[in-house]
């Protein structure tokens, strides 16, 4: 995971020469294609497999070298009881999120889905139920656009080849010829795309698709282990409006993915390729791992989430939000809580997320906060990180602003000189002074919209 992060921060603003094309789609219908999800800005993510039952990381058979017989257990019993996708969607929902991404299969290879190309999936556990179908019903019912995560790593499949990211990886080269004895990737890559002909066919329209991941180079994989190019001239044949990430290991393609995915780190600025931004969406955790993780403390406290997302925003991107289930099918009480907590800002705050985007230059950010900008409605947000005291000094936005209210209660907010001698001091000729209330307004993070002229 780490040397992901790695390759993802290097690809940050990357230099490309002579981008060669697989689609002859344009750069305008691209944006038009990828509105929606510019204009939403934030969604759920959901990791859940046999791994929940573990509930020590989605990576347990990885980290702890476990074979396909010491894995078999979890496929055994796996039964979720609990599961209610209706209320998994009213939590997103009521969070604010737009739109969601589940794990159809991930790399421990269970498919959570009723695939006729494998006996290894939900409909053959105690649970008996194909959870993709379940899921996507309710999550269209509550109006969420619908994504499907798909592993392009198998840690089950028998062809696919053992690599240094599989759970059984090896010391030499020797090693690996012996274990790879018999294993075909020409079959994998049938069975892989057999499988996301499947998902793409019987769940009706899917608006994203997160292929994950490719790591190229010794006893790695990348596209041509896929077949990425065959692998996504199909994907765009079968659901053309689709949205798809970057991890098919096609960047030689300007168009071999729609936008890139930061994960578990904050960009320093919108992500360029040529000096050209493109679009992106950052994925976190609420804790340390994807997967239900019983016993991982470092849970971000809400502050940090909302930053989360209103910091992506303020550089162009979108927010991917992660849940865990646990074994039984509910959400940790700590993310129904976070959930929650995002969703009472939400509720008063949207509109400085929703169709926003990064703020025009022209606007200083005053200390400790961040900006978004929404376009069409020529307004500006600035979220005040920490609360100031009275005098609030905007550098630069003298005949700049028509007017300038509290967003979440539409409160005006006065333009006045600032009181206090050292202030009015201070105050530049184009500076602006606004006059808060002392009592910080009981949102965690207070915003404040600007009418621009
Ligand atoms: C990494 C990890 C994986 C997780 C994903 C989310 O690729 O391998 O466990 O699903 O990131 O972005």
């Amino acid at each position: 995971m780490k040397l992901l992060t790695i390759v993802i921060l290097i690809s940050l603003s990357i230099q490309i020469t002579a981008q060669k094309k697989l689609f002859d789609e344009t750069e305008q219908q691209k944006t038009e294609r990828l509105a929606w999800w510019t204009h939403d800005r934030f969604g759920m993510f959901i990791h859940w497999g046999l791994y929940a039952m573990a509930a020590r990381h989605e990576w347990v058979k990885k980290n702890e070298r476990m074979t396909n017989e010491q894995y078999e257990k979890y496929f055994e019993i796996f039964d979720p009881d609990m599961f209610d996708p209706a209320e998994w969607a009213r939590m997103a929902k009521a969070a604010g999120m737009k739109y969601a991404v589940i794990t159809t299969k991930h790399h421990e290879g269970f498919c959570m889905f009723d695939s006729k190309y494998t006996d290894y999936k939900v409909t053959n556990t105690p649970y008996g139920k194909d959870i993709i179908k379940m899921w996507v019903d309710a999550f269209r019912a509550e109006g969420l656009k619908i994504g499907f995560y798909y592993s392009l790593i198998d840690w089950h499949h028998p062809d696919f080849e053992i690599d240094r990211v599989h759970p059984q990886s090896a010391k030499s080269d020797e090693e690996y010829k012996k274990l790879n004895k018999g294993r075909d990737m020409s079959r994998y890559r049938e069975y892989l795309k057999n499988q996301v002909r499947e998902l793409l066919t019987n769940y009706g329209t899917i608006d994203i698709l997160w292929l994950d991941f490719s790591y190229p180079g010794k006893h790695g994989k990348g596209h041509e282990d896929w077949d990425s190019e065959g692998l996504l001239k199909m994907v765009r044949e079968l659901q053309p409006n689709i949205i798809i990430n970057d991890r098919l290991d096609l960047k030689a393609y300007e168009d071999g993915w729609d936008f890139t995915t930061p994960e578990q780190f904050k960009v320093p600025e919108w992500p360029t390729i040529n000096g050209k931004k493109i679009p992106w969406e950052t994925c976190q955790t609420f804790s340390g791992s994807w997967g239900y993780y019983r016993d991982e403390m470092t849970w971000k406290d809400t502050k940090q989430l909302l930053v989360l997302l209103i910091e992506s925003v303020s550089k162009g991107g979108n927010l991917l939000l992660n849940v865990g289930p646990t074994g039984r099918g509910y959400f940790d009480a700590r993310a129904v809580s976070a959930l929650s907590d995002m969703g009472k800002w939400m509720k008063y705050n949207s509109r400085s997320i929703y169709g926003c985007t990064q703020a025009p230059e022209e606007f200083q950010v005053p200390p400790n906060c961040l900006l978004t900008y929404n376009p069409e409605l020529n307004r500006l947000y600035i979220h005040l990180l920490d609360y100031p005291l009275q005098n609030f000094n905007l550098p630069g936005y003298k005949g700049k602003i028509k007017y300038a209210q509290f967003l979440h209660d539409a409160s005006e907010i006065k333009i006045s000189k600032p009181h206090g001698y050292w202030m009015k001091q201070k105050m530049g000729d184009n500076d602006v002074n606004l006059s808060l209330p002392v009592v910080k307004p009981d949102m965690e993070i207070p915003v404040i919209e600007l009418f621009l002229n």
